[in-house]
């Protein structure tokens, strides 16, 4: 098999996972590739996660903290959760085992805007940064790394980590090369100046990482595939969602709200979210850009449809058959598709200029529009907040979309107030659930309750929704965002005390 690895310098640092782990020493901070499920290293946490059950047996014992850029896969997550090795987790996590851990408050947790990671590890205070464990594709001659299927932190974990595992991975299509851009532009105050990217096809940085050869203390190599899980075929709540949010775009395009080739799509993670993209292969809008954190199977199907003009992300996050898709004829995409630092693809000042459309799912949403994307009856984490905030509020237009219920129907997706707040009412403009769709934008409180009501929640549960805030109306202490704050999360409570939220 021919080597990925053509700095020849470099060759003689090639070893196995298990040699690899026994650089990490127990209370060590590691900076570790990784992004919904794509280019994660797939060798040397599940070797560290041996040692750490090795090191309990013997006696001793050992935890590190594993920053990332999203969520990974089972062979890095769910190892290290499983050895109870991981002391703390940022900034998402979507494995079950790390997430029972979290829940069972086993495991420190700190779910944090995807965009602000590596702005906050240059500014120093989440701590000292010392091995950077990191898939690439390959090392060019020159020592650069040739990015594997995600960027995410990947950067700033080379440049801050004193020491660099690499795993070098020969599933990776070796044509990803040329596919990302890595802006090294990006300073702390006072020497911040404006990214300078204007399109959502701008390449503004190089194709490949920089990593000082002095620090490489290991090289593993591997052939083991992403964690790419399928996709649920879109159910009649998922096509009904995304047909009313079609509708809506039609509309504000009719309005001249709009151009006839939308503005760049931010697509979430999830089913829904890939549901309309899905919707928007039948659409139509043509010359479409998207500028979002990951390119899911939605987004495959609307650049093979030529709908899809381009898309910018920080990576990828396929269905095993879309991944085979696009490893079997990556040339195609090649051109069209950019993966970039997730401090690029999410940042805040970009998302604004661009003035993306940002579609994101939600767990509750309340009569006002706040949005809860994360914490279960308000304290059970579900994955994290990810990128939806970034997007959310820097969003053109703001979308959130979910079933109107959930649980067999036990969970009403409306309630009078969210257990917990992801995103506040002003950074939710447009509400959607199978029932319908709630235009927010310009509306007070008041009027956002009315048409969230009536618009969004299941029937089951409207006419208990009207008479809560028919109640608030006439007993709150404010009529401004009326609220009977001993009563807001009593359906959360009889949930918890009886298994629904019905009365
Ligand atoms: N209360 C309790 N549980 C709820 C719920 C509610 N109101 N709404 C959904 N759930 C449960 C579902 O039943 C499901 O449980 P299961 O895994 O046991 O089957 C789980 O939450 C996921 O819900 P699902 O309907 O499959 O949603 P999804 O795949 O569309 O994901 C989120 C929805 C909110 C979990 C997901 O969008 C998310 O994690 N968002 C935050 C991060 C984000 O937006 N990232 C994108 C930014 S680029």
């Amino acid at each position: 098999m021919k080597t990925r690895i053509a700095a020849a310098e470099l060759a003689a640092r090639v070893m196995p996972a298990d040699a690899a782990a026994s650089l990490i020493s127990n209370g060590m901070v590691l900076g570790m590739s990784g992004f919904t499920g794509s280019g994660y290293p797939k060798a040397v946490p599940g070797a560290l996660a041996a040692r750490i059950r090795a090191e309990r047996e013997a006696g001793r014992s050992m935890r590190v903290s594993i920053w990332t850029g999203a969520s990974t896969g089972p062979e890095l997550d769910g190892a290290l959760a499983e050895a109870d090795g991981i002391e703390l987790r940022l900034p998402y996590n979507s494995d079950p085992v790390a997430r029972e851990r979290i829940n069972k408050g086993e495991m420190d947790y700190l779910d944090m805007h995807l965009s602000q990671v590596a702005p906050m590890a240059w500014q120093g205070f989440l701590g000292h940064l010392d091995v950077a464990v990191v898939e690439v594709t390959g090392i060019r001659s020159d020592g650069t790394l040739i990015p594997s299927s995600s960027v995410g932190n990947n950067k700033t974990w080379l440049e801050r980590a004193d020491a660099v595992i690499l795993e070098v991975n020969r599933w990776q299509n070796p044509a990803l090369e040329g596919m990302h851009d890595v802006y090294y532009g990006t300073a702390l105050p006072p020497h911040r100046v404006p990214i300078p990217l204007v399109r959502p096809d701008d390449r503004i940085g190089q194709q490949t990482l920089r990593c000082d050869p002095a620090k490489i203390v290991a090289i593993v190599e591997t052939d083991a595939p992403d964690r790419n899980l399928p996709f649920a075929k879109p159910d009649a709540s998922a096509r009904a969602i995304a047909g009313h949010v079609l509708e809506f775009l039609s509309h504000e395009v009719r309005r001249e709200r709009l151009p006839a080739s939308l503005l760049p799509l931010q697509s979430g993670v999830g089913n829904i979210a890939n549901a309309v993209l899905a919707g928007l292969v039948d659409g139509p809008f043509y010359d479409l850009t998207a500028y979002t954190e990951v390119i899911q199977d939605g987004m495959l199907d609307l650049l093979d449809s030529g709908r899809l003009r381009m898309a910018s992300a920080t990576a990828f996050s396929l269905s095993p058959e879309a991944a085979a898709r696009i490893n079997a004829d990556m040339g195609r995409y090649h051109d069209r598709m950019i993966l970039r630092p997730q401090e690029i693809s999410n940042h805040p000042e970009l998302i604004r200029r661009l003035g993306c459309i940002a579609m994101n799912g939600l767990l509750e949403a309340d009569i006002y529009g706040a949005v809860n994307s994360t914490c279960v009856m308000g304290s059970r984490i579900q994955n994290g907040i990810g990128g939806s905030g970034d997007f959310a509020r820097n969003a053109y237009i703001s979308i959130f979309m979910t079933p109107s219920t959930a649980k067999g129907g036990n969970i009403s997706a409306i309630v009078p107030q969210v257990s917990h707040v992801d995103h506040i009412l002003q950074d939710v403009g447009v509400l959607v659930t199978e029932q319908g769709l709630a235009d927010l934008r310009g509306l007070s409180p008041r009027k956002r309750a009315d048409l969230v009501i009536q618009q969004c929640a299941h029937p089951d549960y409207r006419d208990a929704l009207r008479d809560y805030y028919a109640r608030a109306m006439a007993g709150s202490f404010g009529r401004h965002a009326p609220s009977l704050p001993g009563e807001a999360l009593s359906w959360h409570q009889r949930f918890m005390d009886t298994g629904t939220m019905r009365e």
